[in-house]
């Protein structure tokens, strides 16, 4: 992977890892203080989040005027529930940075209409995007936001069956041992429209995935592949996950 515009950067270990994230996130942030951002959830940008929070509060980085969009949520959900994307962004950034409910559209993905949130979310990113940042992982296979294996590139948000594998990592997030089936997300087309990209991957479990998405272009089997097509994609990693890159 060597596009311009495109880097690779390994950490020794997570805690680096989510240093740079970290740091790289609040100069986006400073940069563009009106901007919108989208945020993953998931285990692997908790750390960094942390660190994000500190460093905005020390600084004193004004966050009042920005914009943020969920990237996704498993059907079923919000973010009362222990375990939903929302909750960890609540518990991780919203919550300690004093944003403003205002300032944030997140699927409701308890809703009985979930066309209808999609909808919301489709027009908070066409009156206040493009997003300014997306922050991304990376699912076991291959999975952005919950964009599954051969979702299509211009993808708008959207609900997705999600796969075995995503169901059985996803009970890692609940006490109650099982995932929901089903997610909505943003679209691939939504993704790839941000001005930035920023994926984070750490461990070794995840290096396979990594290799297969980043060595070269598996867009749509892989769908994070997906970002070797995108003008601006920083891929930040920790060595453990980086063994085949
Ligand atoms: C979460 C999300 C997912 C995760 C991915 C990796 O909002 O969009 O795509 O980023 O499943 O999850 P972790 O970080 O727990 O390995």
């Amino acid at each position: 992977m060597k596009p311009r515009n495109h880097s690779i950067e390994v950490s020794a270990t997570y805690e680096d890892l989510s240093e740079r994230a970290a740091a790289a996130i609040f100069e986006v942030m400073r940069s563009a203080p009106r901007g919108l951002y989208c945020l993953a959830a998931g285990d692997t940008p908790r750390r960094a989040y942390r660190l994000l929070a500190r460093r905005v509060l020390d600084e004193g980085l004004n966050v009042s005027e920005m914009r943020f969009v969920g990237l996704d949520e498993w059907i079923g959900l919000d973010g009362h529930d222990r375990g939903s994307c929302r909750a960890l962004l609540n518990e991780l950034l919203f919550g300690p940075l004093g944003i403003r409910m205002d300032r944030i559209a997140f699927f409701d993905a308890k809703s009985a209409d979930l066309p209808g949130e999609c909808r919301k979310i489709d027009e908070w990113i066409a009156d206040w995007g493009p997003i300014d940042l997306v922050v991304l992982g990376i699912g076991m296979n291959g999975h952005l936001g919950f964009n599954e294996p051969g979702t299509r590139a211009e993808t708008l948000s959207h609900a997705m069956d999600l796969e075995e594998v995503t169901q059985s990592v996803g009970t890692k997030y609940f006490d109650s041992g099982t995932a929901p089936a089903g997610g909505l997300t943003i679209g691939l087309g939504q993704i790839m429209g941000a001005k930035r990209a920023l994926l984070m991957a750490s461990g070794e479990g995840k290096a396979g995935i990594v290799r297969r998405a980043f060595s070269s272009d598996s867009f749509p089997e892989i769908p994070a592949s997906i970002l070797l097509r995108h003008p601006r994609f920083s891929l930040l990693l920790d060595a453990a996950a980086a063994t085949g890159v």
